[in-house]
């Protein structure tokens, strides 16, 4: 599995043959202003919830590509009600893809869409795919409800909010990494704004102490598992 960090929360995901992009935000996003949409294709678009640094680019890159619209129920239902192609899930579903297996999680957050349709319920992923397992936890809260993931899963990699503010921060990431039973992780949502700017080298730092890895990488890095 490749993971192409692409900014905030937006992740490109490669596995077999298979482009996966996560909550695509990124023409509204100046911090990946290098990355060209045109240059994503992705089979399947994941998204974690309806917020806008979520979705921003959803349609532009389904209606180029073709893509499955992946989501809770009422996101799904939105796009497809707009022509797009769909598959919607629900909190505590998996479901066998072509590309692998796909659970929707729960997450603490909202979810409501710009434009104020209804987002349902906001969630996480769990991919697994050649043996391989990785948590895309979405903006939620640190969430006893993390604590079901390693009944099920190995995790590999844990791919988790650090800005604060809007999710939990990277003290409560912490915390999170041992619900999960997962000491690698990688960092998202912080910088991109204001609200979620962060000490880098502080939460690094700190999650040494704890005996883990917090990974942090720029708009177009990437990381194989
Ligand atoms: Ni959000
Ligand atoms: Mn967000």
């Amino acid at each position: 599995m490749k993971i192409t960090f692409l900014g905030h929360a937006t992740l490109e995901i490669q596995i077999n043959e298979y482009s996966i992009v996560v909550d695509p935000f990124i023409s509204g996003n100046p911090s990946a202003s290098q990355i060209n949409l045109d240059d994503l294709k992705p089979d399947f678009i994941l998204i974690t919830h309806a917020h806008q640094d979520h979705t921003l680019d959803v349609e532009k890159l389904a209606k180029d590509n073709d893509s499955v619209i992946v989501s809770n129920f009422e996101i799904v239902n939105y796009f497809q009600n707009r022509g797009f192609k769909g598959h919607p899930m629900n909190h505590g579903g998996k479901w066998n893809f072509d590309f692998g297996e796909l659970k929707y999680v729960n997450a603490i957050h909202t979810s409501t869409f710009p434009d104020g349709s209804n987002g349902g319920q906001p969630g996480g992923f769990i991919i697994t795919a050649n043996s391989k397992s990785v948590y895309i936890a979405g903006d939620t809260a640190l969430t006893y409800d993390m604590k079901l993931i390693p009944l099920h899963y190995k995790l590999d990699l844990a791919i988790l909010p650090i800005g604060d503010n809007f999710t939990m921060g990277y003290k409560d990431a912490i915390i999170a990494s041992d619900f999960i039973k997962c000491d690698k992780i990688l960092g998202y949502h912080f910088d991109t704004f204001g609200l979620i700017e962060i000490d880098q080298t502080k939460a690094i730092e700190d999650f040494k102490k704890a005996k883990k890895e917090l990974i942090i990488i720029k708009p177009t890095e990437h990381l194989t598992i």
